[in-house]
């Protein structure tokens, strides 16, 4: 894979990967060369137009481009263009769904599992101040959760289902489709959280039929900080009436009439001024997925990953990720006596990774990664625990 694999002519637009061996795309991807360029960019509207880059009179502009971008990376996961909408993280676009449900009657309940994000999960609790009620099922094992029980936990009461495609401690990859089913069979709605698997996991929103789906843009998809997006599937778009609201998202954002009436599409969705420095970062890592393609980046996973857990199940370590490769995201986590400490060690020693409790260290490598840099930092986590 390493001598005559195609994707790693990509590395040269990454300069981090020339310095250390960069293993944490779960968390944050590597940045793109371009990412720079995007910057200076929006540097020089700013600064040689001034308040005329917000629209200029040929129609482009940060506005222009935030509707582009969030087209960009709705292609991703094949969302229609006009249904997904920039914004500044997950956790208030978690808050925004929620206020667009009334919580007051006996369909109250939102459904989820205990191996959530935290920023959706406080969320959710927040939310029984409104008259939410929270149904938390747990995972048996640290590592996935049985969708049957998540399924069964649904029924007429339930609201909303917010839920991860990949949870984070582990990257046990959920099968999202029987809990949409369900979900839809007796009324409720599914916010799918794909923030760790866009970029990774092949996404359909169209064919998964999913509500809502909420991410952003550190992780997989090299694009940075604070551009989040969310999906609308397009029936739901003229009822979606959140009370997290502002002035970009009126039908006629400029008139600024005291009389609030939505904007026909998704910037209905967008509350006050959007992201529009961090999307000029966002937009390379975006087209370099597109352009790589979201299969061939699985494909390549699968067999890191696969590679990954071998080599730490030999070494003896503990790995705290699904054994199954099709239940499994793009990280392997791996524990050992040790290994929140072992965390500075190896990055002191040029291997970029993260520690979580009850997950371990986690290693998630990407279409840029190599064979050989897996093999090293499991030889460098021997060595540690070794006590060297
Ligand atoms: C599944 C998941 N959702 C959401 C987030 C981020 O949430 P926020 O955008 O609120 O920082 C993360 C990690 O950072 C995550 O792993």
């Amino acid at each position: 894979m390493t001598t005559n694999d195609p994707l790693l002519k990509w590395r040269e637009e990454f300069p981090i990967l020339a310095k250390k061996t960069y293993l944490i795309n779960n968390s944050l991807g590597a940045m793109p060369r371009a990412a720079r360029a995007g910057l200076n960019h929006f540097a020089d509207m700013w600064e040689n137009d001034g308040v005329v880059a917000w629209h200029y009179p040929d129609g482009s502009g940060w506005l222009d481009d935030c509707e582009k971008t969030a087209d960009l990376i709705g292609s991703v996961i094949n969302a229609k263009p006009g249904t997904m909408m920039l914004h500044l993280n997950v956790a208030s676009l978690t808050a925004q769904v929620l206020s667009s449900i009334d919580f007051s009657g006996p369909r109250n309940r939102i459904v989820y599992d205990d191996m959530q994000f935290t920023s959706p999960h406080y969320v959710c609790q927040a939310w029984t101040r409104y008259g939410a009620q929270l149904e938390i099922v747990k995972s048996d094992d640290g590592i996935g959760v049985d969708v049957q029980k998540i399924v069964d936990a649904i029924d007429e009461r339930t609201a909303i289902v917010p839920i991860s495609h990949v949870y984070f401690r582990s990257a046990y990859l959920q099968d999202v489709k029987p809990i949409i089913e369900k979900a839809h069979k007796v009324g409720a709605k599914v916010l799918l959280d794909i923030y760790q698997s866009i970029g990774t996991v092949p996404i359909d929103v169209q064919d998964l039929n999913v509500d809502f789906a909420v991410g952003g843009s550190v992780k997989w998809v090299c694009g940075g900080p604070n551009v989040c997006y969310l999906y609308i599937r397009p029936d739901l778009m003229k009822d979606y009436n959140p009370a997290l609201t502002g002035w970009i998202s009126h039908a006629r954002p400029f008139r600024f009439e005291m009389e609030f009436e939505p904007h026909e599409g998704a910037w209905r969705a967008a509350t006050g001024t959007p992201p529009v420095v961090a999307l000029y970062s966002a937009r390379p890592g975006y087209e370099i997925i597109k352009q790589v393609g979201v299969e061939n980046i699985r494909a390549k996973s699968k067999r890191m990953t696969a590679h990954l857990f071998e080599k730490a199940r030999e070494a003896g370590f503990k790995v705290n990720s699904p054994t199954n490769p099709e239940r499994r995201g793009g990280t392997v986590c791996i524990n050992f006596e040790g290994a929140s400490k072992a965390e500075n060690k190896l990055i002191e020693r040029g291997f970029i990774i993260d520690y979580r409790p009850g997950g371990g260290i986690r290693v998630s490598p990407h279409f840029y990664n190599t064979l050989d840099e897996i093999d090293a930092i499991v030889e460098e986590m021997k060595k540690i625990r070794a006590g060297s």
